[in-house]
């Protein structure tokens, strides 16, 4: 692990890809602040990540929370003195059919997913204008066009995006580093393999963890994995409109 001896914020780090990283980051000697709702999981991580031999705080919170954010980072700038990495990962999807579904769960949605983007986001921002920093976020490939089952989760992951090249571009000459992720199918709770057309597209959180931490440690504005994932994704943009529906029609079942 070549992230050693630094301060790093993990959001939605009680399960999958953030307890992933979490763990993978605990072997480098760093100060991890840990966050997310459930407790009883970010304790039973703290004391894997301790065991390992960083430290670790954690700061249970709702992350749709604008207050309960800024408390989590507070906890860690009183912990540590400072946070050289914020990992925004915290999110999910519940399937949703855009024909037969209410406003309410939509917009349950789009916090879940972008809300909780942007309560971290602008903070760290603030906080690293001067000091410098990476902050990195979990998108999905499904943020790239408006999947079947999926339009606020897209609509979400597509709102992070386009938002991050903004910022991207305005901080440019700033010591602050966006990094984009975009895993795959990913085998963690928030899964469901049922939902896969194709099972071997699946990959394990520890292979995606660790090409989420190489992307960071290299500073890649974007990264999208595994490959065959990018070459669908890149087939995808490449179609016309018309020919992408019939497709994405086809591989939903519909
Ligand atoms: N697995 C995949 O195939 C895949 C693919 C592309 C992108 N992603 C993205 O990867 C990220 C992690 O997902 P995962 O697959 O690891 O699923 P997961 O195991 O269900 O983890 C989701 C994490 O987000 C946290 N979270 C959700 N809502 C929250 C809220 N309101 N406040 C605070 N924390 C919240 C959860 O913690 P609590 O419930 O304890 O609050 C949990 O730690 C998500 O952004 C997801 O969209 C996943």
């Amino acid at each position: 692990m070549a992230i050693r001896g630094k301060t790093i914020l993990i959001t939605g780090a009680s399960s999958g890809l953030g307890r992933a990283m979490a763990l993978s980051l605990s072997h480098g000697d760093n100060n991890l602040v840990v966050t997310a709702r459930r407790e009883g999981l970010l304790r039973e991580l703290a004391a894997e990540v301790e065991a390992h031999g960083s430290r670790c705080t954690v700061a249970v919170a709702d992350a749709v929370d604008p207050a309960a954010c800024q408390q989590v980072i507070d906890a860690g700038l009183a912990a540590y003195g400072r946070i050289d990495v914020a990992i925004l990962n915290a999110g999910g999807g519940t399937p949703t059919n855009m024909a037969h579904t209410d406003s309410a769960a939509v917009l349950r949605i789009m916090r879940v997913n972008f809300d909780t983007l942007v309560n971290f986001l602008c903070p760290m921002i603030d906080h690293m204008r001067d000091v410098g920093g990476t902050i990195a976020w979990t998108g999905s490939p499904a943020g790239f066009f408006g999947l079947p089952r999926s339009g606020p989760y897209s609509a979400a992951k597509a709102a992070g995006r386009v938002m991050l090249d903004s910022a991207r571009v305005e901080l440019a000459g700033s010591p602050v580093k966006l990094v984009a992720l975009y895993p795959g199918f990913t085998y963690t709770p928030g899964l469901d393999p049922n939902d896969v057309p194709i099972k071997a597209l699946i990959i394990q959180p520890e292979r995606a963890a660790r090409e989420m931490l190489g992307a960071i440690e290299r500073g890649r504005s974007h990264h999208m994995f595994p490959k065959r994932i990018r070459v669908l994704i890149a087939l995808g943009r490449l179609m016309p409109e018309w020919l992408r529906r019939r497709f994405l029609r086809v591989a939903s079942g519909g």
